[in-house]
């Protein structure tokens, strides 16, 4: 094999000529022009082509890169030859991939987006996590993008004081139901207009619906925060035009994002569903599984409202975690 590199003493050397030599030693046929051609390389036919490009990559050493490789390709060709798309269409992908890159920022990931618009984000999700017995787990979303602070149990993540008041408690338990004492948990969720912070610098402040929680000695945790609000994932990018063009809404039934996790435990993320609340048959994301739909009670009790803190009615939703032993 030559080294192009070794080559620049030799003056320039066309690509062409490149390609040419590192096809001969594979080669065994001689055409009629003299010239020793490998076959899969030279003669490029729509039913050669997967295997030509899986074959370049035989000597990739990472076996699992080789396998995830060898896989998209065969996948991507069956693709192309089922589709047969245009040159103007295929344009029109590459168009499309440039701007959900560029659309990417530190706060907005548009990949991430597409990937949930596609069912794609559930699937490796749950192919990640088929637990028996375990809380079930569901997308991280795109918006995990800021640092949750450090809060202390029973403080509120509501730092604005509009929407309706609600107490989300629980435990976090183990598979064999021990308590997880100082179980950790991340939460987020959008306000009770359906926007994340992040969504509005100006109107939010920084890390309101957010907190990270330690749960206590039995395992318990409890926070404040409000009923969150179904929402639209952002369709101001690539992502938007896609779902307009294919006539499918944007929106997300109302839930709270979490990750919880405890040491020697695979770490959990999940969200809880407002039980009833549109949209919940039809997520734009594919992300509603009946064992986290939770139903939020309204509670009207001066004492229970006391006890967290609270004047007058608020809402309650309760949400026992149970995380699987690493390694099961
Ligand atoms: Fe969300």
């Amino acid at each position: 094999m030559i080294n192009p590199d070794k080559l620049h003493h030799l003056g320039p050397v066309s690509n062409v000529a490149l390609r040419e030599h590192h096809r001969r030693p594979v080669a065994s046929a001689a055409d009629g022009l003299g010239h020793t051609l490998s076959a899969m390389a030279t003669d490029f036919t729509e039913e050669t082509a997967a295997d030509t490009v899986i074959e370049s990559f035989a000597k990739t050493p990472d076996p699992r890169l080789r396998e995830l490789l060898n896989s998209l390709v065969r996948h991507l060709h069956a693709f192309v030859r089922d589709t047969e798309p245009t040159i103007a269409e295929w344009e029109q992908a590459i168009e499309f991939l440039t701007a959900t890159g560029q659309k990417c920022d530190d706060e907005r990931q548009e990949f991430i987006l597409l990937s949930d618009v596609l069912g794609i984000s559930m699937l490796v999700e749950t192919i990640n996590n088929r637990t028996g017995g375990a809380t079930e787990s569901t997308v991280l979303g795109p918006f995990h993008v800021v640092k949750s602070p450090r809060r202390e149990l029973g403080d509120t993540i509501d730092l604005v004081g509009t929407g309706t008041p609600c107490v989300v408690r629980g435990r976090v338990l183990s598979a064999d139901g021990s308590p997880l004492p100082g179980a950790e948990l991340d939460v987020w969720q959008a306000n009770d207009q359906g926007f994340y912070d992040v969504q509005q610098p100006d109107v939010q402040p920084r890390a309101n619906g957010r907190g990270l929680f330690t749960a206590d000695a039995d395992g318990s945790f409890w926070f404040r925060t409000i009923v969150p609000s179904y929402y639209p994932i952002p369709t101001d990018g690539p992502i938007g035009s896609l779902l307009n063009a294919t006539e499918r809404h944007p929106f997300r039934p109302a839930h709270i994002h979490f990750i919880v996790t405890a040491p020697g435990h695979r770490a959990l993320t999940t969200h809880i569903f407002v039980a009833g609340s549109p949209y919940i048959e039809s997520d734009a994301v594919f992300a509603v599984k009946k064992s986290l739909i939770k139903e939020f009670i309204s509670v009207d009790d001066p004492e229970q409202a006391a006890r967290y803190g609270l004047t007058g009615a608020f809402w309650m939703a309760d949400f026992d975690i149970v995380l699987e032993p690493s390694g099961s």
